[in-house]
């Protein structure tokens, strides 16, 4: 069996897939409570990101422009047969990694980002602002504004700009201009930041200014997560997946990922839900941020500054002030509405794991399959041990996909922390 599913450019599949005409029951409607907010998208929102945020249709063919943007920052990328990690549990398993980090941009973000880029200077648009938290997402925004001419500037969640130096330097080195949130450039981060508790910032704060920077200035806002046609581009990834599988005949049992507002895993599951009718969906997410177990099913906010249309998700509260936990990517407060009806319909399951947890499979993974995966990615790697002890116990093969959504690379400052207290043996004086 082989360790690496390649597919050539050409293979590449010509279109996106878009789950609303599939879903169980339509899709609740986004709500403008405040009587502006769709106004707001209008102004600020990519024209063709807005019209296939209300696509009808199954498919949407991707121009052959983006399709060269997607060569160029590494697409198709390869499934990989994590073989070592498959021994370790020493149960009937088998495990097909989708390997988005080996993008340039180092994740599954760049899916999206390249294509508002560039349909944000398809409006003529010099400028695009965006929020990111552990800066997967602003790191795949700085390069595809780089790849179309564009300026991008970027509000950094402020835990994580402090924490991802690295990424920061990344983005500058882009072309991109980054700041931490709250900022004072924007009317919505000075209010904000006169409160001691929103110090730490979260992507919620970081929305609302990346938003108003838009509006005042004549940009376009790139949306990272949550929204359909976000999750549109993003099933370039699962796509390729269902191709390379049946490539070599194989059909998923499990279909897992993780959850930050929802769209790694929708990417990679959405393109599998209609035809894959046998496979479970499992997502994971961090206990910290615990949306998906312990959240409501509910209209809230996507923003904090409540500037945006409320969307029905999963949430724990537009208002709530995520702890400073290394997988940055995984501290929005909601899930995604089309990935939330899915987890509704109990189609879709969800598992929550804490950091220490995640750190340890981390490093489990390293050492076996010689690549650093992200503290996000991470997250759910424990499915895996939950499906092997399963699958042992019915001595019965189970296939699983998984989005492998980032790799870890610029991560290590936050893994060097569970190395820290052998430092302090190796240098301590007595
Ligand atoms: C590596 C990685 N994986 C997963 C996620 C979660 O992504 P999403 O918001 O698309 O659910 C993020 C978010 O930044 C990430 O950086």
């Amino acid at each position: 069996m082989k360790t690496r599913i390649d597919l050539t450019q050409d293979e590449m599949p010509d279109f996106w897939y878009n789950i609303i005409p599939d879903l169980p029951e339509e899709l609740p409607p986004p709500k403008d409570e405040t009587g502006r907010s769709i106004e707001v998208m209008k102004k600020i929102i990519p024209a063709k990101v807005l019209e296939h945020e209300f696509i009808k249709e199954r498919k949407v063919k991707i121009p052959e422009d983006l399709r060269e943007l997607y060569y160029q920052v590494g697409r198709p990328t390869p499934i990989i047969r994590a073989k070592r990690f498959e021994k370790y549990f020493d149960a009937p398993i088998e495990i097909y990694m989708k390997m988005e980090g080996y993008t340039f941009s180092g994740s599954h973000k760049i899916n999206s980002a390249i294509v508002q880029a560039y349909y944000s200077k398809m409006d003529g648009a010099s400028l695009i602002t965006t929020e990111t938290g552990a800066g997967q997402w602003g790191i795949a925004v700085a390069l595809a504004s780089a790849l179309n001419d564009l300026e991008a500037k970027i509000f950094m969640v402020g835990a994580s700009y402090y924490q991802k130096a690295y990424r920061v330097t990344m983005m500058r080195m882009l072309g991109s201009d980054v700041n931490p949130s709250p900022s004072s450039l924007t009317n919505i981060g000075k209010e904000l930041m006169k409160n001691e508790k929103n110090k730490n910032g979260s992507l919620g704060i970081a929305i609302s200014e990346a938003v108003e920077y838009a509006l005042e200035h004549n940009g376009r806002y790139n949306v990272g997560s949550v929204v359909n046609a976000d999750i549109l581009y993003k099933t370039i990834a699962g796509l390729e997946a269902r191709k390379q599988l049946e490539t070599i005949g194989i059909e998923p049992d499990y279909i897992i990922g993780v959850v930050g507002g929802g769209s790694n895993y929708s990417g990679l599951a959405f393109p599998f839900y209609k035809d894959y009718k046998d496979a479970e969906f499992i997502a994971a997410g961090s206990s910290e941020v615990p949306k998906m177990t312990k959240g409501e099913y509910r209209y809230d906010y996507p923003d904090t500054g409540k500037i945006l249309p409320m969307l029905k998700m999963y949430t724990i509260g537009y208002d709530f002030i995520p702890p400073p936990i290394y997988s940055g990517g995984l501290r929005y407060h909601g899930v995604a509405p089309t990935l939330s009806l899915l987890m509704k319909k109990g189609i879709v399951k969800a598992r929550d794991y804490d950091q220490d947890t995640i750190f340890k499979f981390a490093e489990l993974y390293s050492r076996l399959e010689g690549y650093i995966p992200a503290p996000e990615t991470s997250h759910a790697l424990p499915i895996i041990k939950e499906i092997a002890e399963k699958a042992k116990m019915e001595k019965k093969k189970k296939r699983i996909l998984m989005s492998f959504s980032g790799h870890g690379l610029l991560d290590l400052g936050s893994y060097s922390k569970m190395y820290q207290k052998d430092d302090e043996n190796v240098f301590s004086p007595s």
